[in-house]
C-alpha cells in the first residue's frame, strides 16, 4: 500500500555516497527530507543537488537532515558529483543513496509507472524525529522542485507541533498562523498566545508567528 501521512517511514540499509547507512539510524533524533532524482547525470537534478547543498545551513538550523536518492550506483553517484560540483560551484555536502535494484524507491512508490518505468518521479518525503511521514511533495521528472518550499513546509510542520497552531494560504516567515480548530478553551488559547488573536470567524483566529 502506498505510503500516508502519519505511517512511519519504512527503513532500509543501503549504501550511499558517505558510506552504508541505516535510514532510521542515521536519521536518528532529527528531521529529515527524503528526495528521489530520477537518473544520475540529468540536468535539472544536477542543479537541485547543487541547490541543497549551497542551503545545507538552512536544513540544519531547522533540525534537519538531507538525503537523496537515485537509481544508479554509488560509483556513478560519485563521478557525478564531480559534476555537479563543478556546473554548481559548490562541494556535495549530504549522501545521496544508491539504488540500483531500485529497493528503495520502490519501498516509498517513487517509481510511477504510469509516467516511467524505470525513473523515479521527484519525491520528497517529510519526517519528524519520531519517523513519521509528515508530509510528501510530488513533481514529475521535468519539474524541478523549489527547495524555497521545501523549507517553508518544515517551518509550518515545526510550527504546528511547537505552538499549535496552522499555517494559510501563501504562509511566509513572519505572517500570522491559524489557531488550531481543536483548540476551544480561551484561558488555554490566552496562556498559548500572549500576542493575542484576531477572531475572522469563531473557527478563523489569526494570531502573529508564535515563536518571533
Ligand atoms: C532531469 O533531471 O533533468 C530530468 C530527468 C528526467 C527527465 C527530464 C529531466
Amino acid at each position: 500500500m502506498a505510503i500516508q501521512l502519519g505511517d512511519i517511514a519504512p527503513d532500509f540499509t543501503a549504501e550511499t555516497t558517505e558510506g552504508k547507512v541505516n535510514f532510521h539510524e542515521w536519521v536518528g533524533d532529527k528531521w529529515c527530507v527524503l528526495m528521489s532524482h530520477p537518473k544520475d547525470f540529468t540536468p535539472v537534478c544536477t542543479t537541485e543537488l547543487g541547490f541543497v547543498a549551497k542551503t545545507k545551513a538552512e536544513f540544519e538550523k531547522r533540525n534537519c537532515k538531507v538525503i537523496a536518492v537515485s537509481v544508479d550506483d554509488v560509483k556513478s553517484h560519485k563521478g557525478w558529483i564531480g559534476d555537479i560540483e563543478e556546473t554548481q560551484r559548490t562541494t556535495m555536502n549530504f549522501p545521496i543513496i544508491g539504488d540500483p535494484e531500485r529497493k528503495v524507491a520502490s519501498l516509498y512508490g517513487m517509481i510511477h509507472p504510469n509516467a516511467s518505468d524505470t525513473l523515479t518521479v521527484r519525491s520528497v518525503f517529510f519526517l519528524d524525529p519520531r519517523k513519521k511521514v509528515r508530509a510528501m511533495i510530488t513533481y514529475p521528472a521535468s519539474t524541478g522542485r523549489d527547495f524555497n518550499e521545501v523549507l517553508r513546509v518544515l517551518d509550518s510542520l515545526q510550527l504546528t507541533d511547537q505552538y499549535q497552531v496552522a499555517t494559510p494560504a501563501n504562509w511566509r516567515q513572519g505572517d500570522e498562523c491559524v489557531i488550531v480548530p481543536s483548540l476551544t478553551d480561551p484561558e488555554e488559547i490566552k496562556k498559548k498566545f500572549p500576542k493575542g488573536y484576531r477572531a475572522l470567524k469563531p473557527y478563523l483566529r489569526l494570531t502573529p508567528q508564535p515563536n518571533l
